[in-house]
C-alpha cells in the first residue's frame, strides 16, 4: 500500500510545488518509490521536473476525465529517480467538465487504486484553489501535508483548509489526517516569521515539522533548469532542508517503526521497500480548531 499525501493550501505561492518537487526527489533518492502527481493546470511542477508540456501526449487530464490507466500516462523522471503524472493546461477544462460528472470527487481515486503495490509514496501537488481537483486529491490522499509561508494572512487561509478537511472526513474521506504543517520560504530573521511559527506550533503542536525549509535562491531556480535542487545544487541550504524534511516524513510513515533503515546512497541501489501500511492513524491526531483559539497578535 502506498502512502499519498496531498501537498495542499489554497493559497497561491507558499511553496507546494517547491515541495513536492524537492520532496519527491529526497524520497526517491532514499530508496522510496514514488510517484508525484501534477494536479495543478499551471503544470509547474510538470516543467520544474524538466517536462515540456508542449510535447506531453497525455496528462492527468485524460485520466480524470477519460479515464486512461495512469500507467499510459505516467513519465519517468529519470535524473531524480521519481514518476510524474504530468498536468497540462488542459486540466483546467476538465476541471469544469468534471463538475457534471456522477462521482467526479472519485475520480483520481479510481485511478490510483491499480497503483498501490508499485509506489511507497505518491504526492499529489494540489492547485491554489479549493476546488474539484484539490477535493480530489483529498479523496484519494490518506493524508495532507500543508505548506504554509510564515506571514501575515497564513493563519486566515488556513481555518478554511482546516474547514475543507473537515467537510471531506464528513463526506468522502473520514479518515483523512494531517501528515504535516511545513514552514516555507522561512527567514528566520524576520519578527513576523518568527511570530507566525509561534503561533502554529501552539495550534499544531508536534504535526509541524522541525525542519523549516529558508528562502533560498537555489529553490527559486532550479526549477528553470528542470531540476530538483539537490541535483541543480546539492549543498545548497534549500536541497539540504529538503534532505532533512523527507527524513522527518518518513519517520512519520505508516509502518515506520517496522523499516530497516536503509544507508544513505545505498538507498538507490537497493530494492524498494514497500512496507508501509497506510491505515494506521494512531500516531497522527486529528486537525486542532484552529479557529477557535485567537491568534496572538
Ligand atoms: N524556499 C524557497 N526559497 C526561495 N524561493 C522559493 C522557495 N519556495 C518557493 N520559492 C519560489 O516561490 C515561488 C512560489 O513557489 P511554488 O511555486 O512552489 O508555490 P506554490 O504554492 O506551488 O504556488 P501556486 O499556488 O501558484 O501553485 C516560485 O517562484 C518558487 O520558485
Ligand atoms: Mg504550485
Amino acid at each position: 500500500m502506498s502512502w499519498t499525501l496531498a501537498i495542499t493550501n489554497q493559497k497561491g505561492g507558499v511553496g507546494k510545488t517547491t515541495t513536492a518537487v524537492n520532496l519527491a526527489a529526497a524520497l526517491a533518492e532514499r530508496g522510496q518509490r514514488v510517484l508525484l502527481i501534477d494536479l495543478d493546470p499551471q503544470g509547474n511542477a510538470t516543467v520544474s521536473t524538466g517536462q515540456d508540456k508542449a510535447t506531453l501526449e497525455r496528462t492527468v487530464a485524460d485520466v480524470l476525465l477519460d479515464a486512461v490507466p495512469v500507467a499510459e500516462v505516467i513519465c519517468a523522471i529519470d535524473a531524480a529517480g521519481f514518476d510524474l503524472l504530468p498536468a497540462h493546461l488542459e486540466l483546467a477544462g476538465a476541471e469544469f467538465q468534471l463538475v457534471t460528472r456522477i462521482g467526479r470527487e472519485l475520480k483520481l481515486k479510481q485511478a490510483l487504486a491499480p497503483l498501490q503495490a508499485q509506489y511507497d509514496l505518491v504526492l499529489i501537488d494540489c492547485p491554489p484553489a479549493l476546488n474539484t481537483l484539490t477535493i480530489n486529491a483529498l479523496v484519494a490522499a490518506n493524508d495532507v501535508l500543508i505548506p504554509v509561508q510564515c506571514e501575515y494572512f497564513a493563519l486566515e487561509g488556513l481555518s478554511s483548509l482546516l474547514d475543507t478537511l473537515e467537510q471531506v472526513r464528513l463526506a468522502l474521506n473520514p479518515s483523512l489526517g494531517i501528515a504535516g504543517v511545513l514552514r516555507t520560504l522561512f527567514d528566520a530573521r524576520n519578527l513576523l516569521a518568527q511570530q507566525v511559527s509561534e503561533q502554529l506550533l501552539s495550534h499544531f503542536g508536534d504535526q509541524v515539522f522541525a525542519t523549516p525549509i529558508p528562502r533560498n535562491v537555489r529553490l527559486a531556480e532550479a526549477p528553470s533548469h528542470g531540476l530538483p535542487a539537490m541535483l541543480y545544487d546539492r549543498q545548497s541550504v534549500g536541497a539540504l532542508a529538503y534532505e532533512a524534511l523527507a527524513e522527518e516524513v518518513l519517520r512519520r510513515m505508516p509502518g515506520a517503526a517496522e523499516r530497516p533503515v536503509v544507508p544513505r546512497g545505498l538507498s538507490r541501489a537497493m530494492p524498494s521497500k514497500s512496507g508501509a501500511k497506510s491505515a494506521d492513524k494512531s500516531s497522527r491526531k486529528a486537525a486542532p480548531k484552529l479557529k477557535k483559539k485567537k491568534a496572538k497578535k
